[in-house]
C-alpha cells in the first residue's frame, strides 16, 4: 500500500517536471481515426480539408471510409456505438441521426458556444437533444432539378415547374433524342433504391403534391391520403418510360453516373453533383444549370427534402481533446468554405452565403440558401429514436409500389397500420 503511494507520488512529481521543463509545448501528438460515408470527392478532397489542422495541431487523421449508403452506415455505427468501441474518434452524422445517438456522443455545448450562433439556428436545434449538442454542422443539403440548357434549347421546351410539365418534357425529348440516334439517353434520373435516399425523394412527391410529411411534427401520421397516393402513382408512371426499370436501384451516384455521361435530360440530386458536372472530365460541363423541384397535381408549392452531415465526437474516444479540436475545425469557417469550394456542399454558417469566392466557384451556393431555408425534414424529430424503423417503413411501401408489387392505395394503407403499430402508446 504504502510502496503503490509512494509510487503514485513519484509519478505525478515527473509528470509536474515534464510539465515545467516543456511548458506549453504539446502533449504527444495524437491520431485520429475520422469515420465516415462518401460520394463524390469527398474522400479525395478530405486529406485537403483536414491538412491546416493536422499542420497547425501536430496531430494527424484518418478517414475510415464507409459505404455510400446513409443506411449501411447508420448500421454500421450503431453496432460500433453499441459494443462502445474506442477505435473511431469521430463520426459523421446524417442530420436525421441526433435523437437516435445522442447517448454516444460528448456534449459539444460549451465548447461550440461561440461557433454555434454563426450557424443556422433551425440547423443546430436539429443536432440539439434535450438541451444537449451532439453533433456541430458541416455543410447542409437540399435537393436541385439539374436540367440540361442544351436540350431544352433544341427542343423548345421550358423548364417544368410541375412534375406533370416534366413527365411531358423528359418523354418528348427522350423520344426525339433517341429517333436521332442517343439510344441511352433517359428523361429523368433519381434514387429509387430502398434505402434513406428513397425516403428523401419519396417526401418531396408527396409533399409536393399536398400529402403532408409521413408523420407531421405534431406526430400524427398522416401518410395514407389521396395525395400521397397521387404522388406515387404520377411516379409508378415514369418507371420504364422516362426512367430506367434500374432507377429503383439507383442512389445518388448511380444516378449522378448517368447524368454526367450526358444520358439524363434530368436528375434529381444535391448540390455535391453540381461541382463535379462541371468538372473537366464531366460530358455536360457547361451545359445544364438547377432549378427547384417541381410542384404536383394543383399543389402551388415544391418540397425539397432538408439533408446535411455534421460530426460528432465518441463518448469513447480516448483522445477526446483532440477530437473535439477537429470537429470544431471541421465546423469552423475555414473548412466549410474549402469543402463549399471544392465539393459544392451548402455552408451551415450563414455569412458564408455572402463570400465572393465561394459564389464565384459555385455558383448553386448562394441561390440556394433560400431553398434550403425552406427545406421539409424527415419526421426524425417527433418519431425520436424510432426514426430509423419509420423511415424503412415508409421507403419499403414506395419501393414496393414503385416495383409493382401492390398499388399505392393498398401500400399506403399498410403503411399506415404499420407506423401506427410502430407508434405504440406515443413516438
Ligand atoms: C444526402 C443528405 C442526407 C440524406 C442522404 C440520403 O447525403 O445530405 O441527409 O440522408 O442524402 O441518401
Amino acid at each position: 500500500m504504502e510502496f503503490s503511494m509512494k509510487a503514485a507520488a513519484l509519478r505525478s512529481t515527473v509528470a509536474a517536471f515534464a510539465l515545467a521543463s516543456f511548458g506549453a509545448a504539446p502533449v504527444a501528438a495524437e491520431e485520429l481515426f475520422y469515420v465516415s460515408g462518401a460520394v463524390g470527392n469527398a474522400v479525395e478532397n478530405f486529406k485537403a480539408l483536414v491538412k491546416p489542422w493536422e499542420e497547425a495541431t501536430g496531430n494527424t487523421v484518418t478517414m475510415v471510409p464507409m459505404p455510400a449508403s446513409t443506411t449501411d452506415q447508420f448500421a454500421q455505427y450503431r453496432l460500433w456505438l453499441a459494443a462502445g468501441t474506442s477505435d473511431i474518434d469521430l463520426f459523421q452524422t446524417d442530420v436525421i441521426w441526433a435523437p437516435q445517438l445522442a447517448d454516444h456522443f460528448v456534449d459539444l455545448t460549451e465548447v461550440a458556444k461561440d461557433l454555434a450562433p454563426t450557424h443556422f439556428p433551425s440547423i443546430i436545434e436539429s443536432q440539439t437533444v434535450n438541451g444537449k449538442l451532439v453533433a456541430l454542422p458541416i455543410f447542409t443539403d437540399a435537393p436541385a432539378l439539374y436540367y440540361r440548357k442544351d436540350l431544352l434549347e433544341k427542343h423548345g421546351a421550358a423548364v417544368p415547374k410541375t412534375w406533370e410539365e416534366l413527365t411531358a418534357t423528359a418523354q418528348m425529348i427522350q423520344d426525339a433524342e433517341r429517333a436521332e440516334g442517343k439510344a441511352d439517353l433517359w428523361g429523368f434520373v433519381w434514387q429509387g433504391n430502398a434505402y434513406e435516399g428513397l425516403t428523401c425523394n419519396a417526401l418531396e412527391w408527396v409533399k409536393s403534391f399536398g400529402g403532408g410529411q409521413i408523420v407531421e411534427p405534431d406526430g400524427t401520421i398522416s401518410i395514407n391520403n389521396e395525395k400521397a397516393v397521387q404522388a406515387l402513382d404520377t411516379v409508378k408512371g415514369w418507371v420504364g418510360t422516362i426512367s430506367p426499370d434500374g432507377v429503383l436501384a439507383y442512389q445518388e451516384e448511380e444516378a449522378r453516373g448517368v447524368w454526367q455521361t450526358g444520358n439524363a435530360v434530368f436528375m434529381r440530386n444535391w448540390p455535391y453533383a453540381y461541382g463535379l458536372g462541371n468538372g473537366d472530365d464531366s460530358a455536360v460541363k457547361g451545359l445544364f444549370d438547377v432549378a427547384p423541384l417541381p410542384t404536383g397535381g394543383d399543389n402551388p408549392t415544391s418540397a425539397a427534402t432538408l439533408g446535411g452531415w455534421n460530426v460528432a465526437v465518441s463518448k469513447y474516444s480516448t483522445k477526446q481533446e483532440a477530437a473535439i479540436s477537429l470537429a470544431m475545425y471541421l465546423a469552423g469557417p475555414e473548412a466549410q468554405k474549402q469543402r463549399a469550394i471544392n465539393e459544392s456542399n451548402l455552408p451551415t454558417i450563414v455569412s458564408l452565403y455572402d463570400d465572393a469566392d465561394i459564389a464565384a466557384a459555385q455558383p448553386i451556393i448562394p441561390r440556394w440558401k433560400d431553398v434550403f431555408l425552406q427545406a421539409v425534414p424527415r419526421p426524425s424529430a417527433p418519431t425520436k429514436g424510432k426514426y430509423n424503423e419509420v423511415s424503412s417503413k415508409f421507403w419499403s411501401a414506395v419501393h414496393n409500389t414503385l416495383s409493382g408489387n401492390g398499388t399505392a392505395a393498398e401500400n399506403l394503407e399498410l403503411l399506415e397500420v404499420e407506423l401506427t403499430d410502430i407508434k405504440g402508446s406515443g413516438w
